[in-house]
């Protein structure tokens, strides 16, 4: 009999970010990183395990994928059917919901998705915490998408207990402007762009120490509720993010000329007393945190640079959760 699942998890936004690994194999991290789930962008992924099948397979979005992309499927399914002791291949089909024309897929929701669909189709029975030890080898940012509101990923000691822990549901007046700059294919991956900086950036052992005092500051700011100092510690983390980038050889950045638009704009609205920071990951495109009540102004003043269709509002998501055949 043929064993299947259907699940979805959403994309998400680290507020203190995780830049560099300390064992590429199990993704262990360099530092602890905290995120936001995201409620518009997320992954729906559905997994049939079936003796009968020769080998994996994998399709995108409707479209069988090559040998590269369904071999990187294949060795992160095999955690599972390492964990079953099963040999039964598969057959893989995702769908990216993303805004058209955003360039905003995610290897966080799509292996947190993945991770959930075989955990259900094999019957593991992994609890969530467990399963997102197994996320976290399809992509580091997956370990979060696990989990709803705000997630933080404990580094750990070894791959066993590096894994994400609920931090709260985010359920208060908060949101996400995605500015989306460009859909071209990075330059330099996330895996090569850490890789480079944790051995030759200088500035490296600085981030790493100041990320764990961001940490402890950030997760006292959503005890306390407390958006204003929430938004200037992500502000001030992804900012020294991108600046041990600048210290690596060769440097390299992920700015281009519309992030720094974007960016004036989050900042001039701040003079103007709209509470709203800015972050960004391993490409050119802006996340503009603020107060959901306040994301619609803010889409405003930024319609006078970019058009609508670059311009996402979103509200925090929620965790990953199985889907009937019918959704
Ligand atoms: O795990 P990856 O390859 O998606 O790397 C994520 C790196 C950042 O997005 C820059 C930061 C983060 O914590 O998500």
């Amino acid at each position: 009999m043929p064993k299947k699942a259907y699940v979805r998890a959403h994309t998400n936004i680290a507020l203190i970010k995780y830049w560099g690994k300390r064992d590429e194999t199990d993704f262990l991290p360099m530092n602890s990183s905290l995120s936001m789930t995201l409620d518009k962008l997320y992954t729906d992924t559905m997994v049939v395990f079936d003796e009968a099948l020769p080998k994996d397979s994998f399709y995108l979005n409707g479209e069988k994928q090559g040998e590269k992309e369904t071999q990187k499927i294949s060795n992160f399914l095999d955690l599972f059917r390492e964990e079953k002791n099963t040999a039964m291949r598969a057959r893989v089909e995702s769908i990216n919901h993303v805004p058209t024309a955003a360039g905003l897929a995610s290897s966080a929701s799509a292996f947190a998705a993945l991770a959930g669909a075989a955990n259900l189709a094999l019957g593991l029975d992994l609890d969530p915490q467990r399963l997102s030890t197994f996320a976290r080898r399809g992509s580091g940012s997956a370990t979060r998408s696990i989990y709803g509101g705000f997630v933080e990923w404990d580094m750990g000691t070894c791959s066993d207990d590096s894994f994400a822990v609920p931090v709260d549901d985010a359920g208060w007046d908060i949101g996400i402007v995605i500015v989306a700059v460009n859909q071209k294919a990075k330059e330099v991956s996330s895996r090569i762009g850490m890789k480079r900086t944790v051995e030759t950036s200088p500035f490296y052992p600085a981030w790493v120490e100041s990320a764990k005092r961001d940490i402890l500051d950030i997760k006292a700011a959503i005890a306390a509720k407390d958006f204003i100092r929430l938004g200037e510690i992500t502000e001030a983390n992804g900012m020294k993010m991108h600046g041990t980038m600048l210290g690596a050889e060769p440097p390299f950045s992920y700015w281009e000329p519309d992030s720094i638009v974007a960016i004036k704009t989050a900042q001039a609205l701040r003079k103007q007393g709209i509470a709203c920071y800015v972050t960004m990951d391993a490409g050119p495109n802006v996340k503009v945190l603020c107060r959901l009540s306040q994301a619609e102004t803010i889409k405003e003043a930024l319609l006078e640079h970019f058009t609508e269709d670059k311009l996402i509002i979103t509200k925090p998501g929620k965790g990953i959760r199985e889907l009937t055949a019918a959704e």
